[in-house]
């Protein structure tokens, strides 16, 4: 069936993520776009990650009182108001001026924790202060194990209460959007260069007012005067961690005093050696499409994962998530919480913290709306049962 996508200036106005995401198109820079909305190589994962969801059916129970309904779940025995959690995402500045405080502020407002990227362009202690909340935050393992001692040690001093380790980057994605827009890392193309001349106000309100976003937590490990964005990438990609395994996992524990989850499993044996090893909760992700081109949707694998481990860690996963109805489908399957990532980032790119909050706002509604279609009052109550595969 065709679609007739809303095509106004007004985030407000937008009625899903996918017309947030058309709005986001038009405010940002091609640069600026192709890096939050592209995935790696062919984007056969990227495409993946949505068709997944349609080959899983509802089956809803109807005659169930559904007028008192909840949609808060319990994460590490704290309550969260909705069973969704901000992915932690890099260069969130690029989008927005100062786009992590604005999403950390979005994740408060709805009760739901944020998480912070190692490569955020707002510091770690900047963001508990400013924004607060319910922080994580997420870390990519440096080579440099000083370097990481020294971020943990940060964030567990500013409050965060969770620690997400992201393993499924020992090498960068290739994402070619990525590169047809820089002809060298931190050297836009001339075809990004005019693109971004015809987006004055994102030009002025990113690149000028505030000065260049620059990757904020990592500035102390760069030479003095050599601290840009450029600089920081280039930094990182010289730690990316290639020999990251197990003992780095146990290394890390030992030093990072709250909640420990891993991030970017795919398999159901890697999921138990995390249980083994005592870890308190892992994501499974195949981050979104953009590392590993090829690789299966984390769905997947939900029901074999929650059969070996579900009682012992808990899963939470991401990946494609642009519905209420894909985190019910996750929910009943087994996962505890889901990460979004694109979804809120095309409201902040959008309309900032405004937009979003109306990017939450939606998914919110629309898990709210689903359970009661589905006949079910609560997450708790989600079982398989709700549900039907189709091959
Ligand atoms: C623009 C962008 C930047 C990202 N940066 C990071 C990052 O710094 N660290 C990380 O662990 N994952 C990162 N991710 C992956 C997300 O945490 C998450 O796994 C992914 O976005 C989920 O897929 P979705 O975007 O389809 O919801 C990034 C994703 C996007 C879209």
């Amino acid at each position: 069936m065709k679609r007739s996508y809303y095509a106004g200036r007004d985030f407000q106005k937008a009625l899903s993520i996918d017309e947030l995401r058309l709005l986001a198109e038009r405010r940002v820079p091609r640069l600026a776009f192709e890096y939050l909305d592209g995935g790696a190589e062919n984007e056969v994962t990227l495409r993946r990650n949505r068709k997944v969801f349609e080959r899983i059916g509802f089956v809803p129970r109807t005659l169930v009182d559904v007028s008192a309904r909840s949609q808060a779940i319990d994460v590490f025995d704290q309550r969260i108001q909705s069973p969704f959690i901000i992915a932690p995402t890099g260069f969130n500045g690029m989008l927005r001026q100062n786009g992590d405080l604005a999403l950390a502020a979005a994740a408060k407002k709805a009760g739901i924790p944020f998480s912070l990227s190692t490569v955020s362009t707002s510091r770690i202690e900047d963001v508990a202060q400013h924004a607060g909340g319910r922080l994580w935050f997420q870390l990519y393992p440096l080579k440099d194990r000083e370097a990481v001692k020294r971020l943990v040690e940060r964030a567990a001093a500013a409050g965060f209460q969770g620690l997400f380790l992201t393993t499924d980057a020992p090498a960068y994605g290739n994402r070619e959007w990525d590169q047809r827009n820089y002809v060298r890392l931190g050297h836009p193309s001339m075809r990004a260069k005019l693109d971004v001349l015809a987006h004055p106000v994102w030009l002025f309100n990113v690149m000028v007012r505030h000065g260049a976003p620059r990757l904020a937590n990592l500035t102390e490990f760069l030479p003095p005067g050599k601290d840009r964005a450029i600089d920081g990438a280039r930094y990182m990609s010289k730690q990316l961690n290639e020999q990251l395994d197990w003992s780095f996992v146990r290394w890390l524990r030992e030093i990072w005093p709250n909640r420990f989850m891993i991030k970017g499993l795919l398999s159901a044996r890697d999921a138990g050696i995390a249980a083994a090893e005592g870890i308190d909760g892992i994501v499974l992700s195949n981050h979104g499409g953009r590392q590993l081109d090829g690789a299966i949707s984390p769905i997947e694998i939900l029901p074999e994962v929650c059969r070996q481990v579900g009682s012992r860690i808990m899963v939470m996963i991401d990946s494609g998530f642009r519905r209420g109805s894909d985190i019910i489908k996750a929910l009943a399957l087994g996962a505890k919480a889901v990460l979004i990532g694109r979804a809120v980032l095309y409201g902040l790119a959008a309309g900032g913290q405004e937009g979003a909050q109306h990017a939450l706002d939606i998914l919110r509604n629309e898990v709210d709306r689903v359970l009661a279609l589905i006949g079910c009052r609560s997450c708790a109550e989600l079982t398989p049962d709700y549900l039907l595969f189709q091959k």
